[in-house]
């Protein structure tokens, strides 16, 4: 694995923006996987930012992303969708329909699950998956416990998740105990991945997932198991790593 050490949360959006933009002028039709959270807000200011100044084309780009709410539409201002649109899709030259969420309003979601793995594999597999880790090492939605081969479906939220969300929901009540989210054999199949962290919070999860045993019980553990994985960690994050990274 790759592990790349940075100052602050802005080298970090600028090293993994430098990397995806690397890889998608080589393929037209790119197939990018996108994530969700604080933590790649500053790669998509770098992505918007490369747009903007001419250096980065996502006309022909395709996306999807990892996970979605199950109960929110996509206009309800914490819904994933629109927190890709806000923070990226509005500010890019991305053709709308080429960019995927999971649709948490769908009637049967189990049968959307599928589907959305069957488009996944109609575009060839994603070839470059960005993803951010939660505090108790979750990726996407995969909490502690989801089976490391597991694909795309309905998870349940676990306490630690649903309390760190409720900071963007009014009220406790309001935040959403279920998601859609790709599993973790789905995030595998990708080609390459870019893993991101900032933020003491995360320091433990990350030390967990890079130099502790791969577990069901810290999900991004399984990122072990893929060779071609890129970390960009804030040095706030990676307090408690003990192997020589990245020297
Ligand atoms: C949510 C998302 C994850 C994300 C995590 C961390 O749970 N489903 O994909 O990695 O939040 O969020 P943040 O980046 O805000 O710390």
């Amino acid at each position: 694995m790759q592990v790349i050490i940075v100052g602050d949360k802005e080298e970090m959006g600028r090293r993994a923006a430098a990397l995806i933009a690397e890889q998608m002028r080589r393929k037209p039709h790119f197939v990018l996987g996108l994530a969700t959270g604080s933590t790649p807000l500053p790669l998509y200011q770098e992505l918007v930012r490369l747009n903007k100044a001419g250096e980065l084309d996502f006309s022909t780009t395709i996306t999807f992303n990892l996970d979605e709410y199950v109960g929110l539409p996509p206009t309800h201002d914490q819904s994933y969708r629109r927190f890709m649109n806000v923070n990226l899709f509005d500010h890019i030259n991305i053709n709308k329909a080429a960019t995927h969420v999971p649709d948490g309003m769908a009637a049967d979601p189990e049968a959307f699950c599928e589907a959305y793995e069957a488009m996944i594999d109609d575009v060839g597999g994603i070839d470059c998956q960005v993803l951010g880790i939660g505090s108790n090492g979750h990726i996407a939605f995969n909490e502690p416990g989801s089976s490391l081969a597991s694909r795309t479906r309905v998870v349940g939220l676990t306490e630690s998740t649903i309390k760190d969300n409720s900071r963007f929901f009014a009220r406790m009540e309001d935040v959403p105990t279920r998601a859609i989210s790709m599993g973790i054999g789905t995030i595998l199949e990708a080609e390459r991945i870019v893993m991101l962290a900032y933020g003491a919070n995360k320091a433990e999860a990350v030390a967990k997932a890079l130099e502790g045993p791969v577990t069901v019980s810290v999900p991004a553990s399984a990122l072990q198991m893929h060779d071609q994985v890129a970390w960009i960690v804030v040095a706030d994050a990676a307090t408690k790593l003990r192997l020589e990274w990245g020297r």
